[in-house]
Parts: C-alpha cells; sequence; structure tokens
C-alpha cells in the first residue's frame, strides 16, 4: 500500500469545496488516514515547497499558503499516481475536465503570473513517491509509518 499527501489549498477551503475535492480521491478507492484543518507557518511551508523557494513567485506562494488549508494523506495501490491524475494539471485553465482542477478551477497561470501571484489551483498532491514520504513527514509528524 502506498500513501500520499494532498493540500486542499485556501481557495479550495474559502470556496467551501473540501467535502466535494475529498470525495474525489475517495471514489476512485483511495483511503483517507487522516485530516486536519490548520494554517501553515511560513517555516513548514519554505520546507514543503523547498524546490520553489528562490522562484519568482515564492513570497507569493507562501502568502497564498497561509491561511486555512485542509492537509489528509489518502493510502491505496498506487496512491501517489492516482491522486496527481485524479487532481489534474498545475494551471486550471489546462486541466483536463474529469479533474479537480479542470472541473473546479477558475485561475490560469497567466492571469495569476499578470497579477503577480500564485497559482489559486486548489489543491497540492505529491509529485513522487519520495516527495510523498517527506511532505508526510512534515505535516504529519506523529504519523505512524
Ligand atoms: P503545487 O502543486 O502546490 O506546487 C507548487 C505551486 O506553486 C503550484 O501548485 C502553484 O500553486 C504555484 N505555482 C507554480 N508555478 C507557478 C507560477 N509560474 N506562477 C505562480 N504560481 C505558481
Amino acid at each position: 500500500m502506498e500513501r500520499t499527501l494532498i493540500i486542499i489549498k485556501p481557495d479550495g477551503v474559502r470556496r467551501k469545496l473540501v467535502d466535494k475535492i475529498v470525495q474525489r480521491y475517495e471514489r476512485a478507492g483511495l483511503k483517507v488516514i487522516t485530516l486536519k484543518k490548520m494554517k501553515a507557518t511560513p517555516q513548514l511551508l519554505k520546507k514543503h515547497y523547498s524546490a520553489h523557494v528562490g522562484k519568482e513567485f515564492y513570497k507569493a506562494l507562501e502568502k497564498f499558503m497561509s491561511s486555512e488549508v485542509v492537509a489528509f494523506v489518502l493510502e491505496g495501490n498506487n496512491a501517489v499516481k492516482q491522486a496527481r491524475a485524479i487532481t489534474g494539471a498545475t494551471d486550471p485553465s489546462k486541466a483536463e475536465r474529469g479533474t479537480v482542477r479542470g472541473d473546479f478551477g477558475i485561475d490560469s497561470a497567466e492571469k495569476a503570473d499578470k497579477e503577480k501571484r500564485a497559482i489559486e489551483n486548489l489543491v497540492h498532491a505529491s509529485g513522487t513517491k519520495e516527495e510523498a514520504e517527506k511532505e508526510i513527514g512534515l505535516w504529519f509528524p506523529g504519523l505512524k509509518k
């Protein structure tokens, strides 16, 4: 069994999409093993987004991600790959229909870049098994392996 981390970002929480989004993953057979609503500290975000610290959009990304989010761990066969497929492409305006970002997303990378802010794309999903392990450790440090 594999695990992955999903974070419903502040735009998803504000738009009251938490239940609908969680159901998208559950209906594919992935199981929520823990879930919490929380506010991330700048330190946690720097660790989580270590690959993006220093990029042009990082400051805006940190600011955006500092409001309330819902983080959860999913478990199931091929959880990382499955969850990424359900999530859809980073830019919601290009994400396929049937994906979380394609169906619920209202932002675009072009608009976000023009307005010098982070792309509001509703969810984060770990990219690889290694990232998932690292990210689960950061967001759920007490979780048994
Ligand atoms: P996420 O999957 O959480 O990983 C990094 C996040 O940075 C991404 O989703 C977007 O919210 C944001 N992001 C990525 N690329 C850009 C960009 N070019 N401009 C603004 N925000 C971005």
